[in-house]
């Protein structure tokens, strides 16, 4: 076919689907598998945004309301904003692509760290911008300081995921000052807040002074992790109101589907459920932690529901050992640490069984 394709277009690498759990299944001959792949919530959705949607249901043959009324009023009431300075999209990954098409014209720069949340990069080259990308430090942290020297006057974009994924590491508050103060005035920082739930609250950027501060900054969360509803595909930005505006004019205008805007209200409120998650977290991760240092890994400390462990051997070779046994973790070498796999924390008897999956492929590989 004679297709003229952007070159920008050509060179993109197609996201890699992740087959259905059973078609894996089929695969390897094996049943009954858990997921400790994508840093979902292993406790299910919030039973009270089920409820509502069940409800709502009957409804699905009217378009949603595009300015999502209600699940504004609500989330703005909760966490103390003015509902024009949310934006919601189609999960959050949809704002991180409007905070490009609205503000990055093709050849401008885009700064990320590596490795960081994926997306980031792969949008920017969509838009036909240009990535530059910085290392993180040595203890797996967004290099600030590498980060303010690479800034150019091309630059219009900093994405930083706070907790950042893979590393599950945070920025310093006081640092993070610092940066800001440095910074000149008219990059728009993006700080990706979608695992900021699991965050002890003494360790958070307070978000909210900084979008109401002189420099544009947007922070961006989701209802995917804490909240449960990642098949939803509900997540917001923050922003001031102009930021918020150019937002508005290039998404589409029924950009969250009407389930989610039901979901996300009932959400909001079911704080038995949040903290359910919470508190079950934080339990799985430091036993996760313990007995996965007493196999002779290496666990990474975290702020979120998910670590990486370096596996002192090949970890895409540990991850297709785990798979035969129904353990899907995710394996490292794209991000940069072949050595390594993340895992997300799960229910006790999903952790339990990755722990003895995890040593049954460590002693037949011969790691360690
Ligand atoms: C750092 C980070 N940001 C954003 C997202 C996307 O979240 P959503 O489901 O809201 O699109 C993810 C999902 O894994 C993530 O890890």
């Amino acid at each position: 076919m004679k297709l003229k394709v952007a070159p920008h277009i050509r060179t993109l690498v197609p996201y890699p689907p992740g087959k259905p759990i059973e078609e894996l299944e089929r695969e390897y001959g094996i049943s009954g598998s858990i997921k400790l792949a994508s840093n979902e919530n292993a406790w299910g959705p919030s039973p009270k945004a089920v409820s509502a949607m069940k409800d709502a249901l009957q409804n699905l043959h009217r378009y949603p309301d595009g300015s999502c009324y209600y699940l504004a009023q609500s989330l703005a009431g909760k966490i103390g904003v003015k509902s024009e300075e949310i934006v919601f999209g189609n999960g959050s990954n949809e704002i991180i692509g409007l905070l490009i098409t609205a503000f990055l014209q093709p050849g401008e720069e885009v700064i990320t760290s590596h490795p960081t949340f994926l997306m980031y990069q792969k949008l920017v080259q969509v838009q036909g911008g240009i990535n530059k990308v910085v290392e993180l430090s040595e203890d797996m942290r967004h290099d600030l300081k590498a980060i303010l020297a690479a800034v150019s006057p091309k630059t219009r974009m900093i994405f930083l995921d706070n907790p950042n994924n893979p590393t599950g590491t945070i920025i310093d508050r006081d640092e993070f000052a610092l940066f800001m103060e440095e910074l000149q005035d008219d990059i728009i920082v993006v700080l990706d807040e979608a695992y900021v739930d699991f965050v002890a609250p003494e360790l958070r950027i307070d978000v909210l002074s900084y979008i109401r501060g002189s420099k544009p900054v947007a922070a961006l969360r989701t209802f995917s992790k804490a909240y449960g509803l990642s098949g939803l595909r509900l997540g917001y930005g923050l922003m001031d109101v102009e930021i918020a505006g150019y937002l508005n004019r290039v998404r589409q205008p029924f950009n969250v589907n009407s389930l989610a805007q039901v979901g996300g209200v009932a959400a909001l409120v079911d704080d038995e459920h949040y903290h359910m998650t919470l508190e079950r977290s934080r339990e799985g991760i430091a036993w996760l932690t313990r007995e996965v240092e007493k196999l002779g890994c290496r666990p990474m400390k975290t702020q979120t529901n998910f670590f990486l462990i370096d596996v002192k051997g090949d970890g895409r070779m540990l991850y297709e050992h785990m798979l035969h046994q129904g353990v899907i973790v995710r394996p490292m070498e794209a991000y940069g640490y072949p050595n390594y796999i993340r895992i997300t924390v799960g229910r006790r008897d999903e952790n339990q069984r990755f722990v003895g999956a995890l040593a049954k492929s460590l002693k037949e590989l011969g790691y360690g």
